[in-house]
């Protein structure tokens, strides 16, 4: 590792990833004395539970013992806020597949064998599984939350044209390809440590603390890495944590529990699914004045995070353009189904799409190319309205805008306008095959939308061999956070990373931390560590300027060496051991704060994001009109990821998130039958994007700028989410094939699958 370029490394776990000797926590090696939970799910979606006879369950041979809520000696809640998510149930069950109860058991086998004794019986009540009921019920979870600006309700009847529609959203399984684990080891004198493929280590201390009873610092949480999280595990890797917890503290044994991916699929929320409906008034040139959009969002059983996906979603609705008067509602509808959650965007993806659903039908009505609609409501770039000072519907000002730019720049290397042409004219006189193009902006805020949780901390030890280890509050989902920080770390020494040991996510070595979530994981992390490098590194220079007589600015750290009056005097290794035996502090932790964020939750107005990241991307897509079959032949995709701190990294997010957004809008579809039972709770029936649904030709470019203007580590922007809504544009091309079949405007609902773009056509 030593010997790559900064510029082509490697993830720091790719070789391992690669050779299957990466270690999750379903390989972490147990003691023989370790028990395997299997869980009982509910077989209905509302009702109570009248009896629940486990007796002959416990009978059967390997069976260590059950647990139910009467087990838990704390609190019986693994929600990350609210208080709302039974571990077990407790009398009423809101959802089919909620837990009711645990197996524990000698093998996972053993348990499968035991578990069909139990005898559940209920007293049902007719579920409330669509939005539709949910609607009719007034089933709500929390008042409506909005964010405003100007006045539409006048303003939209001083416009020339007034549009009503309305977009179906749906929803999305994380399907991470490790599925949600954890493992419980129990200590002397009530200590407990937790193995948990989780975004959240310190969340998960804090639930099972609680639900043991005990004060946090008795439980120790530890994550090297996840096969995938993708929000997924930001609050819903609590309950496995939780139970393999009461399990071990009940047994006083190890125990282990592994959702397999029916019962994942079956027990975890996914992506909400909305109905955005919209008002829209703008000028024959298709300028907006006034919008007004309301989206009902399917949250599931509980709260889980959809307050804050709300409220995300209600700040990207306006995407890249300025709308003076706007008006948008989200209703957080509570349905029996489970309790939906993060997921890659975070509710941004939703509101963008109802936004970019607006401009296509608006192009479509007034006959015009939806991209010089986008043109032109715009917001403009920073650089030309330092005076006008164009502010978000949020009340944030818009200072670091370059969309107009990156779109001028993205139409031309496609050659947009040439292609649109052509495919305008060969789909005349292509009978069956039709093609499609679109141009979609993107503009996504960074910071949590929750003040607190933009702070981060590390921890970092140089060793007097010269050997440094790094430790942060972030987590390794896959992403290349921890490759990226080693690099921050490893350039302020002067150093090459592979002298950087990163080392796994732990509540013991940093605490108090925030998900790695909201993509700003090496914002945060990557500065904390930085800090925290930086304080050992000024230590070591004057101590090295005391003993070679010079200024503190005459020692320079450089490619392993110690250079002073621009002579190589040690290398970085003997100045350590020097330090060390000068009796100088080689350990350091780091604290990093989110700087100029705040947010007023009453008036809903404020800065809530610390800066924005740009993109845009033109797909296009081929679909055959007998039936329905649809293919994204070519993408190009322009975006900014400030000063790449890792090219390679930055541009896998890129695809990779392209990619998702991509299932997410044209392939994946989640059905649930009337009695809430989720129809597709495994790949044979849920289908995400493979290699071979990837676009034909790929054509992925980092707009060049003079990095961040917001002063980031490196003046990097954060990559993790944004590329995932770059997938618009495959959406909005498969609407452009549909219009040139359809005189109507086509109102294409997503996911479009195959089945959709063949009746959409109708
Ligand atoms: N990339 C991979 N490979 N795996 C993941 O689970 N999660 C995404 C994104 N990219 C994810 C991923 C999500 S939802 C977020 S918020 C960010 O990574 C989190 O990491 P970051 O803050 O370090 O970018
Ligand atoms: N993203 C992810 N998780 C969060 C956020 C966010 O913006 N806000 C609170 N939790
Ligand atoms: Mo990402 S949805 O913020 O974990």
């Amino acid at each position: 590792m030593s010997k790559s370029s900064p510029k082509h490394e490697f993830h720091d776990s790719a070789m391992l990833h690669v050779t299957g000797r990466a270690i999750y926590v379903d390989d972490i090696s147990v003691p023989s004395n370790c028990l395997h939970i299997l869980l009982g799910l509910s077989r209905i979606a509302n009702g109570k539970i009248t009896t629940m006879e486990l007796d002959e369950v416990k009978k059967m041979p390997g069976i260590i013992d059950v647990i139910t809520a009467k087990d838990i000696p704390g609190i019986n809640d693994a929600s990350p806020i609210f208080g709302d998510d039974p571990i077990f149930a407790e009398g009423n069950v809101f959802y089919n597949g909620q837990v009711i109860f645990g197996v524990i058991a000698e093998t996972i086998e053993l348990a499968k064998k035991a578990i069909k004794k139990a005898d559940v019986t209920y007293l049902e009540n007719p579920p409330i599984i669509t939005l539709k009921q949910a609607k009719q019920n007034k089933s709500l979870l929390c008042p409506p939350k909005v964010v405003s600006q100007g006045d539409f309700a006048s303003a939209v009847n001083h416009c020339d044209h007034i549009i009503d529609g309305e977009i179906s959203i749906g929803g999305q399984e994380h399907f991470y390809l490790e599925g949600q684990v954890a493992l419980a080891m129990p200590k002397e004198n009530n200590d407990i440590q937790i193995f948990v493929s989780s975004q959240h280590p310190s969340e998960i201390q804090h639930k099972v603390a609680n639900v043991l009873g005990l004060p946090f610092h008795n439980v120790s949480v530890e994550v090297r890495r996840m096969g995938g999280a993708f929000g997924g595990k930001e609050s819903q890797a609590n309950l496995p944590a939780c139970i393999v917890a009461i399990a071990a503290q009940k047994t006083g044994r190890p125990c282990k529990l592994v959702y397999d991916r029916d019962d994942d699929m079956r027990i975890t929320g996914k992506r909400h699914d909305f109905v955005s409906s919209y008002k829209v008034g703008f000028n024959k040139n298709g300028v907006i004045n006034a919008l007004r959009i309301q989206h009902d969002m399917r949250c599931g059983m509980s709260m889980d995070l959809s307050g804050a996906i709300a409220e995300r979603a209600l700040m990207h609705s306006e995407n890249s353009y300025y709308i003076p008067n706007a008006e948008f509602i989200a209703n957080l509808y509570k349905t029996n189904t489970p309790s939906n959650t993060a997921f890659r965007g975070f509710g941004g993806p939703q509101g963008m799409l109802a936004m970019e659903r607006v401009i296509d039908e608006i192009a479509h009505f007034l006959k015009l190319d939806p991209y010089i609609v986008r043109k032109r409501n715009f917001y403009s770039d920073s650089e030309k309205t330092k005076q006008t000072q164009q502010q978000t519907p949020y009340g944030q000002n818009i200072t670091d805008c370059i969309i107009n730019d990156l779109t001028v720049k993205l139409e031309k290397s496609s050659d947009y306008q040439n292609r649109r042409k052509e495919i305008e004219k060969s789909n005349k006189t292509s009978n069956t095959i039709k093609r499609g193009i679109a141009l979609t902006p993107v503009k996504f805020g960074i910071s949590f939308n929750k003040l607190m949780l933009n702070q981060a901390g590390a921890l970092v030890n140089v060793y007097s061999d010269g050997s440094v280890f790094l430790n942060h509050g972030g987590t390794e989902m896959g992403q290349g956070l921890f490759t990226k920080v080693r690099k921050i770390v490893a350039e302020t020494f002067g150093i090459s990373s592979g002298n950087v040991k990163i080392s796994a996510t732990d509540t013991n070595k940093v605490p108090n931390t925030s998900a790695t979530a909201a993509s700003s994981g090496t914002d945060l992390n990557g500065m904390a560590a930085y800090i925290a490098a930086s304080q050992i590194k000024e230590r070591m220079i004057s101590y090295l300027s005391q003993l070679y007589q010079c200024d503190c600015s005459d020692v320079l750290f450089l490619d392993e060496k110690i250079i002073i009056f621009g002579e190589e005097k040690m290398t970085f290794s003997q100045a350590a051991e020097k330090c060390w035996m000068g009796r100088i502090s080689l350990s350091s932790t780091g604290f990093y704060k989110t700087p100029d964020i705040y947010w007023d939750d009453e008036k809903g107005k404020g800065r809530p994001f610390y800066y924005f990241v740009y993109g845009a991307a033109v797909s296009e897509v081929v679909i055959d009109t007998l039936t329905g079959e649809n293919r994204v032949i070519r993408v190009d995709i322009l975006h900014d990821v400030g000063r790449s701190i890792n090219p390679a990294i930055d541009k896998g997010q890129i695809e990779g998130g392209f990619v998702q957004g991509l299932g997410w809008l044209s392939m994946e579809e989640l059905v649930y039958a009337n009695d809430g039972t989720l129809m597709t709770h495994s790949p044979a029936t849920y289908k995400i994007p493979t290699c071979s649904d990837a676009p034909i030709q790929w054509n992925v470019d980092f707009y060049k700028s003079g990095g961040n203007l917001a002063e980031t580590i490196n003046r990097s922007k954060a990559v993790g989410e944004p590329p995932f809504m770059l997938a618009m544009s495959a959406f909005f091309a498969y609407s452009h094939a549909l219009a040139s079949v359809k005189e109507k405007y086509p109102g294409l609902n997503s996911p479009a699958t195959t089945e959709q773009i063949y009746f959409t056509q109708q």
